[in-house]
């Protein structure tokens, strides 16, 4: 049995790495997912490899900088699939960073999208979900989060822990509607994000991308970094039935590097 069969996902930032595995994994699960991605070429070329499995998929251009992209794509939901019962806010940027060179662009960058955009999508979700009597909600925060030192930068630790703290109020406010919110904190997860991260910390460090890779894969106490794969899996049983009573909670899947 399918496990999200007939369910209407929006992920977010779905071109590639996470959200590419989680909107792949809910259309084999029998979503029709909305790719809600700034990338067009991904975008589209991920909708089509959906359909062309078998799967439901709209590509939706978005930019999360923009909330009045976040509303139409909202609108456009509606109007391919008339409801929407699971929102994964994925998308996120960061950059590998010193803590004295992190400068104001920086932080805005990262928190336009990471921290702002989060939450607008999370809201506009929230309004449609309200008024079809329920939804699942799962934001994709980090370790990060948490306090794992070796993250890109401080900035992105700080909106990712406004990610995991807006996930616990959110949960809490859309209890009585019937809305699950929770999130993942991945640790470290191949993706091009992470060897954009690796390539920066060549040049800060001098040292080579192998060896950087071998460290930090020889701290994680299993000895295994995430494939999104792995994230993905527990993103389908979040979103699912079978999650009705877990809200508001963040779950790490990172090897064992983080107790909290
Ligand atoms: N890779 C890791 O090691 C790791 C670890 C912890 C948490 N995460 C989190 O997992 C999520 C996915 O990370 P990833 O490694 O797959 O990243 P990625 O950079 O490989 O993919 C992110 C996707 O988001 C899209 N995107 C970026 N800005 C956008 C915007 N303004 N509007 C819409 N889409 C936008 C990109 O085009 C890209 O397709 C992020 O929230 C990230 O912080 C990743």
């Amino acid at each position: 049995m399918k496990r999200l069969l007939n369910k209407v996902a929006v992920v977010t930032g779905a071109g590639r790495g996470i959200g590419k595995a989680v909107a792949s994994h809910y259309a084999r699960e029998g979503a029709a997912v909305v790719i809600a991605e700034i990338d067009e070429a991904l975008g589209e070329k991920l909708a089509g490899e959906l359909v062309r499995d078998g799967g439901k998929a709209e590509f939706v251009k978005t930019d999360l900088n923009q909330l009045s992209d976040i509303d139409a794509l909202m609108t456009q939901v509606g109007s391919c699939f008339g409801r929407l019962d699971i929102l994964v806010n994925n998308a996120a940027v960061t950059k590998s960073l010193d803590f004295f060179e992190v400068s104001e662009q920086d932080w805005d960058w990262i928190h336009n999208v990471n921290t702002k955009g989060l939450f607008f999508c999370m809201q506009a979700a929230a309004r449609v979900m309200k008024e079809q009597g329920g939804g699942k909600i799962v934001n994709i925060a980090s370790i990060a989060g948490k306090g794992y030192p070796a993250t890109s930068n401080v900035a992105y630790a700080g909106s990712k822990g406004a990610a995991i703290a807006m996930t616990r109020i959110g949960a809490s406010s859309l209890a009585r509607h019937n809305i699950n919110v929770n999130a993942i904190c991945p640790g470290v997860t191949r993706t091009d994000l992470y060897y954009e991260v690796m390539r920066g910390r060549v040049q800060s460090t001098g040292k080579s991308e192998q060896e950087i890779i071998a460290a930090l894969d020889a701290s994680i106490p299993l000895r295994r970094s995430n494939e999104p794969e792995d994230i993905a899996d527990l993103a389908v049983f979040l979103a699912s039935d079978e999650a009705r009573n877990v809200t508001g909670q963040s779950w790490n899947v990172d090897g064992g590097l983080m107790w909290d």
